[in-house]
């Protein structure tokens, strides 16, 4: 049945209307993984397969779904992750997901690889937003951008660690996309693309420049389009970067230091000792290596090992607020998303997102309401049907984080 005309409701939804808006190359370098993306798919999957036990006849008359995130209220446990080069989503795309963020009152991570530089997202509101940084071979850049997001008021900063080498996407191959300023021709050759895609074309290519590397620019001054940018932060993604750099940048920021890209309890912990105040346990969103773990399978070891001295975020497949819920009841302070709102901002745009939000927060209050709490700290493994559940390797961990219910399957 075609679904052209109908309302989306769900981010599969937008992600559909974005397929069709957006240029191939551009879509897949959303919508794509590394490699088989078997993990992109069981990040995905793994999600649906964590029922939740419902609870009924309790006072849920006042539903809370505001949470606080490192200190700062937001209206649910939920931030829009760091997605490199949203401004080609749509028109100055990162300014637009700001603007929606803010709307629903959710913190906005703002990418180093966006097309918005900082300036430009400070002065979308005065709401603070998150900045996200690699670790680059030149640490002047580094401080300066430091300096520079501290300057604009960013006092909390993401610090991605799981890229050290990209992984490979075999869409972005296909595509030409991948493999630095050699692309840019094959791009050239992509013209059609272009063209069969008007309304991207007139919003984004024409009225939505410029499209370089906001935040780099001032770095690369002959980098001319999002390739030649890409080519520059390639060459200096620094693969020797060791915990003690964390330290070293620990001792620089004043700010709240978030470690996005664990995967597992042992890094957590090293994150926490080199000073981070927050972990996000996160693949990249299937992204980087194939076949890792799903970060929802792995967050309640990484919640047990970690306690309560550093807040748990992950991300990863979070597709509903079902899907927060469920997060937050296997052991997260909150989560990420990272497709959602990239389909939802080509889509649609800024209005797009708030719309997304919303849906967001109505089915976390829905989720909340009808396994029968009422706050977001009342969220816990108890809210989990564990018998009805699956994979094992999912309530296994869950048990770890300490389920009082007996029907916990050991
Ligand atoms: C198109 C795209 C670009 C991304 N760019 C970045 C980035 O610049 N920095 C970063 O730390 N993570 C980046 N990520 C990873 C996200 O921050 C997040 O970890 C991931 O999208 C979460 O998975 P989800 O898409 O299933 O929500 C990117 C993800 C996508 C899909």
């Amino acid at each position: 049945m075609p679904t052209m005309d109908l309302v989306p409701a769900s981010p599969d939804d937008y992600r559909r209307r974005a397929e069709r808006r957006l240029p191939r190359f551009l879509f897949d370098y959303v919508d794509g993984g590394a490699y088989d993306e078997a993990t992109l798919a069981r990040n995905v999957a793994d999600f649906r397969q964590i029922a939740l036990r419902q609870t009924v006849m309790r006072d849920v008359s006042r539903v809370d779904t505001s949470a606080k995130l490192l200190g700062l209220h937001a209206s649910m446990p939920v931030a829009l992750a760091p997605v490199g080069m949203g401004g080609m989503l749509a028109r100055r795309g990162e300014a637009q997901a700001k603007r929606a963020a803010d709307a629903a009152g959710v913190p906005f991570t703002l990418s180093t690889v966006s097309i918005c530089s900082l300036e430009e997202i400070a002065a979308v509101s005065s709401a603070p937003f998150w900045f996200q940084l690699y670790m680059l071979r030149d640490r002047a850049i580094v401080r300066e951008m430091l300096e520079r997001a501290w300057s604009v008021g960013v006092r909390t900063l993401v610090f991605t660690v799981d890229l050290a080498v990209i992984g490979a996407r075999y869409r972005d191959v296909r595509n030409g996309i991948a493999g630095g300023t050699n692309a840019l021709g094959r791009l050239r050759s992509g013209l059609l693309s272009y063209v069969s895609h008007p309304a991207w074309l007139v919003d984004v290519a024409i009225k939505g420049k410029p499209h370089g590397f906001g935040n780099l620019a001032a770095y690369v001054p002959n980098a001319k389009n999002p390739a030649e940018f890409r080519a520059w932060v390639e060459s200096q993604f620094d693969a020797s970067v060791t915990w003690a750099d964390i330290e070293w940048l620990r001792g620089i920021w004043r700010g709240a230091l978030v470690i996005k890209g664990v995967l597992s309890p042992e890094d957590a912990l090293l994150a926490v000792k080199a000073g981070a105040d927050g972990v996000i346990v996160s693949n990249h969103g299937g992204r980087q290596l194939d076949g890792v773990a799903s970060s929802i399978s792995v967050t309640p070891r990484v919640a047990q090992a970690v306690g309560d001295r550093a807040a748990i975020f992950m991300d990863g497949g979070v597709r509903s607020g079902l899907d927060v819920v469920r997060a937050l009841a296997l052991g997260a302070n909150g989560v990420l998303i990272g497709r959602p709102w990239a389909y939802a901002i080509a889509a649609g745009g800024e209005a797009a997102l708030k719309k997304m939000m919303q849906t967001f927060q109505k089915e976390q209050h829905v989720a909340m309401a009808l396994c029968g709490v009422d706050c977001v700290d009342k969220i816990d493994a108890a809210i989990l049907d564990h018998a009805s559940s699956g994979p094992y390797a999912i309530m296994r961990a869950a048990s770890c984080a300490g389920d009082p219910r007996p029907n916990v399957i050991e």
